[in-house]
């Protein structure tokens, strides 16, 4: 989420959690396991029935953020596994500690190497990280004046990688609400009722993947599950197809936007990915557009 101060994005990711679906019983064992091995249970909690929602300060160290240590102890991307990882103000992150994460955001999991040992810890996480657009917050606010020049808002983008942003599929503008809007308690949509539609996608999702082992989700498909499971029409194909040409998108984004359109796609329980799903999928990659700060 990009966006000034006060637009909402910390708000937005801290209600995450209650559109999020029940962990599944499977889910729930491989998620107590990990906080147990981490000491992070207390002797009462049996089973944890909640996706973890971790949201580790930027002052963290790599060694916290992904694991490590002489005993290797998991980290918060496997604290947070099964769950969100929320990296608010993604920038004051080091850099070391965002590049870190790459790998694991690609594998799922995380390998420690110990002198005489390795250990993998599972590391399928969410992640949602929040930014001002510039050092100031105001670029492209509807009313206020950013004061930065074009230079430092370039170079405040670019203190998050390329290759890390290519990993995060859905970049969205947060632009602040106004009073009137926020204070039309009118056709709100409760989050009740949001995680209802999750449940629902998310159902789909379990019955295509029924016979494979550990994965549950859009996001987790390999490439041959893509192939088969991300078809799209002819003018489908046309749209994405000149959208990674004028955007110059990655290999990866490619993988990426398709994963997301099957999830808009189920949302709208359609099983068809339509041209409308793939273009909604498209626009999601926001920060990959050249010249966003120009
Ligand atoms: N769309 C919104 N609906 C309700 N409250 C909002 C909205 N946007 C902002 N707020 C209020 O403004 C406060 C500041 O938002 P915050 O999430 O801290 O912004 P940001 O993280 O983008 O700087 C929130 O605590 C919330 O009370
Ligand atoms: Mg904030
Ligand atoms: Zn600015």
């Amino acid at each position: 989420m990009i966006g000034p101060p006060g637009a909402g994005k910390t708000m937005l990711a801290k209600r995450l959690p209650t559109i999020i679906p029940p962990l599944t019983l499977e889910e729930a064992l491989e998620t107590t396991k990990i906080h147990s091995v981490a000491g992070k249970i207390d002797d009462h909690t049996a089973l944890m029935t909640r996706r973890p929602f971790r949201s580790p300060h930027h002052t963290i160290s790599d060694v916290a953020l992904v694991g490590g240590g002489t005993f290797p102890q998991p980290g918060e991307i496997s604290l947070g596994h099964n769950g969100v990882l929320f990296l608010d103000e993604l920038p004051e992150f080091k850099r070391t500690v965002l590049e870190v994460m790459r790998q694991p955001l690609e594998d799922r999991v995380i390998t420690i190497s110990r002198a005489r040992s390795t250990v993998d810890y599972p590391a399928s996480f969410m992640l949602v990280a929040s930014m001002n657009p510039c050092p100031c917050g105001f670029h492209n606010h509807p009313e206020k004046e950013c004061m930065c020049s074009p230079g430092m808002v370039q170079k405040y983008l670019n203190r998050i990688s390329g290759p890390l942003l290519d990993r995060i599929d859905i970049h969205i503008e947060v632009v602040p609400v106004n009073y009137d809007k926020l204070s039309d308690h009118g056709k709100i949509e409760k989050s009740a009722d949001v995680r209802e539609r999750v449940i629902r996608a998310r159902a789909i999702q379990a019955k295509r993947f029924e016979d494979v082992k550990s994965i549950y989700s859009n996001s987790q498909m390999t490439p041959s599950m893509q192939r088969k499971y991300c078809q799209l029409d002819e003018r489908g194909g046309r749209l994405l197809k000149t959208a990674m040409e004028v955007r110059g998108l990655s290999a990866r984004a490619y993988d990426r936007i398709l994963k997301v359109a099957r999830t808009i796609a189920d949302l709208a329980e359609s099983e068809n990915i339509t041209t409308e799903h793939i273009s909604e999928a498209i626009n999601y990659r926001n920060l990959d557009r050249e010249g966003w700060a120009g």
